[in-house]
């Protein structure tokens, strides 16, 4: 699978050495722009690729000045001049990326590569953004599915997006449209004793808000059909999320004024992530000994094919899935 691992514009003429899904990567453009990855580690005494600079397309260590290309061969060793073969054996491990949507997306898996990784198609480019990151001490899933819940808005945003106390919660109803993305509508109420709706008693009004999510790791907030938010949670090991969340507008369809329309309202996208971290950060890493009930159902969507991507899932509940790290 494609996992969304950066913004493409944190990576320009420097290079830039990052921690995703516990591996050090290093990422640099070429002379032509072209986006290049590998191991953040120099094969020669070990120092960090991502110390050096980018010299003349390829990353040179800072120490001795070995440099490599994009496919992770060292092409050029200083010491032993400019004409000299470097065997094959002096290489690092690289990584397949690719940009799409203005991430960089890292190919995970044994699993020869397929197709290109998947957005939203009906954000395009007439969309403006404004995009910020912030590092969560949770793991990737709890990161995931603090946005998947329907439950919460009452309680955590009650000053923001929750406002009204509508704590009854009917379905919600969740709809799969393939095997990696699921729409989701919330049809919350206040609570005058009535009896909770399940989701196949409700019917699915297109002119309410909806949310979606791509699996592994995107997600929208599909606010009106020229406002969005987006968010990617970026598993940096498996206890912390980089969180990338966008403003998306095209209200105006003039660029540099959605644009600003974007930046203005980032304070209070950032308000309401704030609230959600403040309690996110105390749970239990461990998703699976939750009890969670019907409300919950679009979280219970999502773990079922989270469980199904094996090596992924062990990733962050292997072997230490019970040790409870704060
Ligand atoms: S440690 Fe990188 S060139 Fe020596
Ligand atoms: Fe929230």
């Amino acid at each position: 699978m494609w996992l969304a691992v950066a913004s493409s514009k944190e990576v320009s003429a420097r290079p830039v050495g990052v921690v995703r899904l516990g591996k050090e990567i290093v990422f640099w453009r070429d002379t032509t722009g072209k986006l290049n990855a590998v191991k953040d580690l120099c094969v020669h005494r070990k120092a960090r690729l991502s110390a050096g600079e980018v010299v003349n397309g390829r990353i040179q260590c800072p120490f001795h000045g070995f440099e490599y290309d994009g496919t992770g061969r060292v092409k050029l060793i200083p010491a032993l001049g400019r004409n000299h073969q470097v065997e094959e054996r002096f290489a690092i491990e690289a990584y397949t990326v690719t940009e799409k949507a203005g991430m960089i997306w890292l190919w995970v898996g044994e699993n020869n590569l397929q197709g290109e990784p998947r957005f939203f198609d009906d954000i395009d480019e007439n969309f403006a953004y404004a995009e910020f990151k912030e590092l969560w001490r949770v793991p990737y899933p709890r990161a995931v599915e603090n946005q998947l819940d329907v439950m919460h808005l009452p309680f955590i945003h009650k000053t923001t997006i929750g406002r009204g106390n509508r704590t009854l919660v009917n379905g919600p109803v969740v709809k799969w449209i393939d095997e990696n993305e699921f729409f989701f509508y919330v049809f919350n109420e206040i609570d005058n004793g009535q009896k909770v709706k399940k989701p196949e008693e409700l019917n699915i009004d297109l002119s309410r808000v909806y949310l979606e999510f791509i699996f592994p790791n995107t997600w929208q907030n599909h606010i009106t059909n020229s406002i969005r938010v987006v968010a990617f949670f970026v598993p940096v090991d498996e206890s912390k999320t980089m969180i990338y969340l966008r403003f998306y507008v095209r209200a105006t369809k003039i660029k540099w004024l959605d644009k600003l329309i974007a930046t203005t309202g980032m304070p209070f996208n950032k308000k309401v992530l704030h609230q959600d971290k403040r309690v996110v950060e105390t749970q239990e890493h461990d998703i699976r000994r939750d009890m969670l009930v019907q409300g919950d159902l679009p979280i219970t969507e999502f773990r079922k094919r989270f469980f199904k991507e094996k090596n992924f899932a062990e990733f962050f509940y292997g072997r230490s899935s019970v040790t409870k790290e704060r």
